[in-house]
C-alpha cells in the first residue's frame, strides 16, 4: 500500500534540491561531528583518516546509489520499495525482509541516538547559561566556564550519568523534537527543518574552523589527521573505518531507501550521491580541523575517546578568547547535526507504518517516536539505576556493555553490514538491470564500475566487516 496525503498523492520533496538537503541532513550527524573525530583521534589519525576516505568512495558511494534506485523506484516505505523492484525484476518478493531489518535498525538506532544527543543538549545549556552570565557579566569574549578546575569541568559528565531525571529530561525534549517535525510530513516538516538547519550547520562549522585556525594549532592537526603511519593501519583499524563510513553515510538501515522514494521526477543518481558522499566526508573532515587545532593548542590527548567532545573542549574552551561564546555555538553545531539524521532515522519506521499498516502520519510517528523514547529511556538507565544489566551478556562480543553500547554495538557490527550486505547483492545480482540503467540514469563505462563495485567490492569488503566485527579473534590483534 502507497501511503498518501489528503489529496490522494503520495508525499515528495518539492525539488532535487531539497532531496539534497535532506540527505545530506541524514548524513551528517553525531557520526561525523562527535564519533569521526573520536576514531580519529582513537586510531592514530592520518592512516585511519585516508583509508576511511577511500571507503566512503570505493564501498559507501555505490551503496548510496544503490539505496536511492531502491527507493526512487519503488516509490514506497522501504520494505514495500523493495517489494516493487524484486516485482519488476521478476525475483522472489522475500527479499523485502532484509528492508524489515532496515526498519528495526533505524528504530533502535534513534533510541540511543536521542540519549547521546541529550548528553549534547545538556552541554549546550550549560554553555549557553554560562554565556549569559558572561554577557551579564559586562565580559561577552571571555573563557567558558570560568574559575572551574579541569577536573570539576571533567567531573561534570560523571555527575549528568549519575543522574536519570537529566538525562531523562534531555532524552525527553530532544526526542519530543525529533517526533515533532517528523509527525509534520516530508514537506512542512523534514524538508523545513532540513531548509533552515543546513545552512545554519555550515555556517556555524566554517566560523569555528576558522577561530580554530587562528586560536589553535592547525599544522599539528593538519599533520595528525593526514600524514599516514600506515603501520597503524591494523585490520581492527580498517574494519571500524569501514564500519564508520556505512554509519556516517546512513547505510544499511534503509534511511537512503526511504528518502529516496520521495523522489518526484527524474534525476541522475550519480550526481546526486557524489553530492552526499563528498558533502559527508568533507564534514567530517572539517569536524578534524575544527576539533583537534583547539585540543593540540592546550596540549590535550586526541585519544581521549567518546569523552573527547565532552570532556577534553569544554577545558579548552576556558583557555581561549571568546571560549564561552565558542563552546557555546560549537554544542548548538552538533545539536543542529543530531536533529536532521534523527528525523531521519525516525522517518524510517514511520514510513513503514504508513506503508505497510496503513496507519496516518501521526499515530505511526507516534508509535515508533514513542516506543524509541522508552528504549532510550532503559540505555539511559543503564549509566545509574541499572548499570548491572547486560543485554547480551550470553555473546562474549557484548557481554560487557552497558544497554546503550549493547544496542549500538549490535546495531552497528551486525544488523547494519547486514543491510548493506543484502543491498548489494540485491542491487547487483537480482534487481533487473534494464531498471536500474533506467533509473539510475548511469551508463556506460560508469556503470561497469558501479556495477563493479556494488556486485563484488561490496558484498566482499562488507562481508568481512561483518565477520571480522563478529569474530574480532580472527584479526589477531
Ligand atoms: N549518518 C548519521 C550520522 O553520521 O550521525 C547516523 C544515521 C542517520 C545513520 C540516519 C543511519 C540513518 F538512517
Amino acid at each position: 500500500m502507497v501511503a498518501s496525503t489528503a489529496s490522494g498523492e503520495r508525499e515528495g520533496w518539492s525539488s532535487r534540491s531539497a532531496f539534497i538537503l535532506a540527505a545530506v541532513g541524514a548524513a551528517v550527524g553525531l557520526g561525523n561531528v562527535w564519533r569521526f573525530p573520536t576514531l580519529a583521534g582513537e586510531n592514530g589519525g592520518g592512516a585511519f583518516v585516508l583509508f576511511y576516505v577511500a571507503c566512503v568512495f570505493l564501498l559507501g558511494l555505490p551503496l548510496v546509489i544503490s539505496e536511492i534506485f531502491l527507493g526512487r523506484t519503488g516509490q514506497d516505505d522501504a520494505v514495500g520499495s523493495i517489494r516493487k523492484v524484486a516485482e519488476k525484476s521478476g525475483v522472489s518478493k522475500r527479499w523485502s525482509a532484509f528492508g524489515i531489518m532496515g526498519v528495526i535498525a533505524a528504530f533502535l538506532i534513534v533510541s540511543f541516538y536521542s540519549v547521546v544527543a541529550g548528553w549534547v543538549l545538556y552541554y549546550a545549556g550549560v554553555m549557553g547559561a554560562d554565556f549569559i552570565s558572561a554577557v551579564l557579566a559586562g565580559d561577552p569574549f571571555r573563557g567558558a566556564l570560568m574559575g572551574e578546575s579541569q577536573d570539576a569541568i571533567q567531573g561534570r559528565m560523571g555527575d549528568l550519568f549519575a543522574n536519570p531525571v537529566l538525562l531523562l529530561s534531555m532524552h525527553l525534549a530532544f526526542m519530543g523534537v525529533t517526533l515533532f517535525i517528523v509527525a509534520r510530513g516530508i514537506g512542512s516538516g523534514i524538508e523545513a527543518a532540513a531548509t533552515i538547519l543546513m545552512p545554519m550547520f555550515f555556517v556555524l562549522l566554517i566560523a569555528i574552523t576558522i577561530y580554530g585556525a587562528f586560536v589553535g594549532d592547525m599544522g599539528d592537526a593538519l599533520a595528525f589527521l593526514f600524514t599516514p603511519d600506515w603501520s597503524k593501519l591494523t585490520p581492527q583499524v580498517m574494519n571500524t573505518a569501514l564500519g564508520q563510513a556505512l554509519f556516517s553515510l546512513s547505510l544499511g538501515v534503509a534511511g537512503l531507501i526511504t528518502y529516496g522514494s520521495y523522489i518526484k521526477g527524474s534525476s541522475g543518481l550519480g550526481p546526486t550521491s557524489i553530492t552526499i558522499a563528498f558533502a559527508d566526508t568533507g564534514v567530517a573532515l572539517l569536524s578534524g580541523l575544527m576539533i583537534f587545532p583547539i585540543v593540540f593548542a592546550v596540549g590535550l590527548d586526541p585519544a581521549a575517546g567518546p569523552t573527547l567532545v565532552f570532556q577534553t573542549l569544554p577545558f579548552a574552551f576556558q583557555t581561549m578568547p571568546a571560549g564561552a561564546l565558542i563552546g557555546f555555538l560549537f554544542f548548538v553545531l552538533i545539536l543542529v547535526a543530531a536533529v536532521t539524521s534523527s528525523i531521519s532515522l525516525l522517518e524510517v519506521p514511520t514510513a513503514w507504518g504508513i506503508g505497510e499498516m496503513g496507519w496516518s502520519r501521526r499515530k505511526s510517528s507516534l508509535v515508533f517516536g514513542g516506543g524509541a523514547f522508552l528504549i532510550g529511556i532503559a540505555c539511559l538507565l543503564g549509566y545509574n539505576l541499572w548499570s548491572d544489566v547486560r543485554l547480551l551478556s550470553f555473546w562474549p562480543l557484548f557481554a560487557e556493555l552497558d544497554i546503550l553500547d549493547t544496542i549500538d554495538g549490535f546495531t552497528g557490527k551486525v544488523m547494519l553490514p547486514l543491510g548493506a550486505f543484502f543491498t548489494a547483492i540485491f542491487v547487483g545480482w537480482k534487481a533487473d538491470r534494464k531498471l536500474v540503467e533506467q533509473m539510475t540514469g548511469i551508463s556506460g563505462f560508469w556503470l561497469a564500475v558501479w556495477r563493479f563495485s556494488i556486485a563484488w567490492l561490496c558484498p566482499l569488503a562488507v562481508g568481512t566487516i561483518l565477520i571480522t566485527g563478529l569474530f574480532p579473534g580472527i584479526l589477531g590483534d
